[in-house]
């Protein structure tokens, strides 16, 4: 395609039917920025140049790009006051290198844009001959925007765009409507400067109409292919429909990566996740921050992930997993929370009830039932019994616990860091373990066991005795409350 492009985003504009303390273009889809969608979409176009016009209300924006986007720069440049979509687009015209023969200008609202149809809008562009071009959709319900009139007699062209606020009763009934997106050759510039000399901003908003150029020169009308594509996000609900829209995209990119879902509108994926072939994923997952999961694995139901790493052949059934990493075949749930710094290596069995954080388990080994296992290095073939609970906090300092390889955990046992556990050793149940345990040695921890040989029948004696006594007492008898109290504590 001839010439050298720029991309020029309008983000100037008070979005006040959002109503959010920050700009509606920071607020996120899938993980991901309104504003980094269309950035992401505008890329692949190889633009020389990318400027950004902000407000005010959008301040936040120069921030969060000051040091550019994905490795390249952004010029930002700021319009104060917001004086329309011409007014807008003029702000770039300064910072616009001079190599540029064409501007593409979209608003920074539609995430769902995708760079297919921007290119298709830059071909007919550059085929039409004309200097504009503006991209249209057709709509079942138009309202609002800025209706399409074509020309009769060269229907691919647009005569004027008439802004809904000035539509007569016949233009409002125009279901093509101005998308907001255009491209432009630069004369485009000195047009708008004409536009405003002409038009002026004598019309209801008071402000200066970047659709006023139509008026100025021949501007071809492209249709959109997805009209519901190119539409902005103004408000709460319609950023619920877009994040619908891409969740959809989403999941049907990963289907035909060979990704099955299984009741896939219940499941959520952020735009980061990475699935290999033949994952299956069941009903009501969320998998979020790059999380990325390996061939042959199944998420089974009701699983939260979070920037986790799984591996292959992988079975998780209710778990919730924040930024851990889990080797291939590893056994998780139902029911388990595996926070940051877990890492479960190859055939770990964890699960039900269990809590994991800033542990690295050996392959292998067994966390079955009811744990909480923290600050640990877990060897290999371990097995750690019911309620084992890893002690690693005094209320001031965590401390560490390290269990060497074939190590066995009675059941209900407490393991209090700092704290090393040698090889093949075992702990007996119900241990309190405060010392090292030596490989090999079998440590126990708890009070021992007493028989009393016949002592029950003295019990029952004893309990019927004094339940005569309190009889008695409340039947008005001599002895007090008090003598009956103290009698019993004996
Ligand atoms: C605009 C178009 C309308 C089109 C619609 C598509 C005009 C006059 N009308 O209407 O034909 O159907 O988009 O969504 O252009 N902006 C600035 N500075 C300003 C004003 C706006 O940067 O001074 C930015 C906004 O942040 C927004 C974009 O320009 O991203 C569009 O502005 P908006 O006020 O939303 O225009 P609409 O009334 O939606
Ligand atoms: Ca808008």
């Amino acid at each position: 395609m001839d010439g050298r492009l720029a991309v020029v985003i309008l983000a100037a504009g008070r979005s006040t039917r959002f109503k959010s303390r920050t700009s509606k273009l920071l607020h996120e889809l899938c993980g991901k920025p309104v504003i980094e969608w269309v950035l992401d979409a505008v890329a692949p176009l190889d633009p020389v140049q990318v400027v950004l016009i902000y407000g005010t209300h959008s301040a936040a924006l120069a921030a969060r790009f000051a040091e550019g986007y994905r490795g390249r720069s952004l010029d930002l440049v700021l319009q104060d006051p917001p004086l329309g979509t011409g007014h807008a687009l003029l702000q770039a015209e300064p910072v616009l290198r001079s190599e540029i023969t064409h501007v593409l200008v979209l608003p920074g609202d539609v995430p769902q844009v995708r760079a297919a149809e921007l290119q298709a809008l830059r071909a007919a562009h550059s085929q039409a001959g004309s200097p504009h071009a503006v991209l249209t959709a057709t709509l079942a319900d138009p309202s609002g925007y800025g209706r399409v009139l074509r020309d009769r007699s060269h229907p691919e062209r647009v005569l004027r765009i008439v802004e809904h606020l000035e539509a007569t009763p016949q233009e409002l009934a125009i279901q093509e409507i101005n998308s907001g997106i255009y491209v432009f050759d630069r004369s485009v510039f000195a047009q708008v400067r004409r536009a405003a000399e002409e038009f002026g901003a004598e019309n209801t908003k008071g402000e200066y109409y970047l659709p006023d150029v139509v008026r100025l020169a021949p501007t071809a009308a492209v249709s959109a292919e997805e009209p519901l594509e190119v539409l902005g996000v103004n408000d709460r609900e319609q950023l619920a429909q877009a994040e619908a829209a891409l969740q959809a995209r989403l999941r049907s990119h990963w289907m035909r990566e060979g990704v099955t879902f299984r009741l896939p509108e219940t499941i959520y994926l952020h735009h980061d996740v990475e699935l290999a072939t033949d994952v299956e994923i069941g009903p009501h997952c969320v998998l979020t921050n790059g999380t990325r999961i390996g061939t042959g694995t199944q998420l089974i139901q009701g699983c939260y992930l979070e920037g986790c790493e799984i591996g292959a052949n992988c079975v998780l059934l209710h778990v919730r997993g924040t930024e851990a990493v889990l080797h291939d075949g590893v056994r998780a749930g139902p029911y388990v929370n595996l926070r940051p710094g877990t890492i479960l290596r190859e055939d770990v069995k964890v699960g039900n009830f269990v809590e994991t954080k800033k542990a690295d388990v050996g392959r292998g080994s067994k966390l079955p039932h009811l744990q909480y296992i923290g600050d640990a290095t877990i060897g290999e073939n371990v097995n750690i019994g019911a309620g084992t609970i890893f002690c690693n906090y005094d209320g001031y300092t965590k401390h560490h616990t390290t269990l060497g390889d074939n190590v066995f955990i009675g059941s209900n046992s407490s393991l209090s860091a700092p704290l090393t556990i040698g090889d093949d050793a075992y702990v007996a149940m119900a241990s309190a373990i405060t010392k090292d345990v030596p490989p090999g040695a079998l440590a126990v921890a708890r009070a021992r066991q007493e028989n009393k040989l016949g002592y029950v029948k003295l019990l029952r004696e004893k309990i019927l005795k004094r339940n005569k006594r309190r009889e008695d007492a409340a039947k008005g008898g001599a002895e007090s409350a008090g003598d009956a109290l103290q009698d019993e504590e004996a």
